[in-house]
């Protein structure tokens, strides 16, 4: 019986392999039930998931919205800006008069590093990390593992550049772990301000120069310049920034021949990527938005303590 070990999701570095290939693989059956009918599953039924964001959200909220409701779960959107927080009140201290409404799940989005972590000592439930600082977001390394393999099977082997603002990104710590781990050899690239010293220690190769980046990669991430985390100057202007890192079409000519270009969103057009590519042929960006409904209900179908066999059977089932 496949089985999750954790009973939290708090980032790729503290999954052991046969979770991570658990998750990616039923991630896929996920996908398939999804696409097959709008049949709710059981999984959850009965239970209750508080969705608790104090940052904001539109793809991992909506997206972990909907797989809860596919797996008939009791939801709670918890938003900070209309709660007590906004009176003073504490992380520790909402956490703790929630966990007395009994919650199963806790999907946590916070501004501070290490806030999921914290939960898991306060609360009983099970704590899924949806973003926290700029430290991890392992739901969304999941889902551009499963986007990557759709299109190429398997990461093996594979050159993955991922560019522009790594220092602030959580997206680019927990990619990075992730396909690393999975086999492919991954780049960053952006500025030297923007790039965290020592960054190679977690599975990347760095380079200042896109064009080294790009050359013969199968993956281009763009990432989105983080406004709301810089506090200085980190480059001269964005017009500049878009002339040395933006992914332009011109710049897309050195990647390999079908390169998958890929954004965890929101995107800012004209500033790390050019609509061209955004919307053009190569982009699978919105095929990452698909596939972050089925990682996530994986993810919490596992979560509930099921097993991969009674995922298939449900796919089975489902195809009926
Ligand atoms: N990729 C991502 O985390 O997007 P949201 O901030 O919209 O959830």
């Amino acid at each position: 019986m496949k089985q999750l070990k954790n009973s939290h999701i708090l980032g790729i570095g503290s999954l052991d392999s046969d979770d991570i290939d658990l998750i990616i693989e039923a991630s896929f059956i996920c996908k398939k039930i999804l696409a097959q009918s709008s049949r709710k599953l059981d999984a959850l039924k009965g239970r209750t998931v508080v969705n608790l964001f104090y940052e904001s959200s539109t793809r991992t909220r909506s997206s972990f919205e909907i797989a809860e409701k596919r797996l008939s779960a009791e939801v709670l959107n918890f938003a900070s800006s209309t709660s007590s927080v906004t009176k003073g009140e504490t992380l520790v201290d909402t956490v703790r008069n929630l966990q007395s409404m009994a919650p199963d799940i806790i999907v946590i989005r916070h501004s501070s590093s290490g806030a999921p972590h914290l939960l898991t000592r306060i609360c009983r439930a099970s704590v899924i990390n949806a973003g926290d600082g700029m430290h991890e977001h392992p739901t969304q390394a999941f889902l551009d593992a499963v986007t990557i393999m759709e299109k190429r099977k398997s990461l093996r082997g594979l050159k993955i550049a991922i560019c522009g603002d790594i220092r602030h990104s959580r997206v680019a710590r927990s990619d990075i772990m992730l396909f690393s781990r999975l086999g492919a050899q991954v780049w960053v690239c952006g500025p030297p301000t923007l790039i965290p010293i020592g960054i190679e220690s977690i599975g990347c190769q760095v380079t200042y120069q896109m064009d080294e980046a790009v050359e013969g990669a199968d993956v281009v991430m763009g990432l989105r310049i983080q406004q709301e985390r810089l506090k200085e100057a980190f480059f001269p202007s964005i017009k500049e920034y878009f002339q040395l890192y933006g992914l332009t079409v011109d710049r897309l000519q050195k990647a390999s021949r079908n390169v998958l270009v890929m954004h965890p969103g929101p995107m800012n057009r004209g500033v790390e990527i050019d609509s061209e590519v955004a919307d053009g042929p190569y982009s699978v960006i919105l095929d990452q938005v698909t596939n972050g409904v089925a990682a996530r209900m994986a993810i919490l179908y596992l979560i509930a303590g099921k097993t991969l066999e009674e995922l298939r059977k449900e796919a089975d089932e489902t195809a009926d």
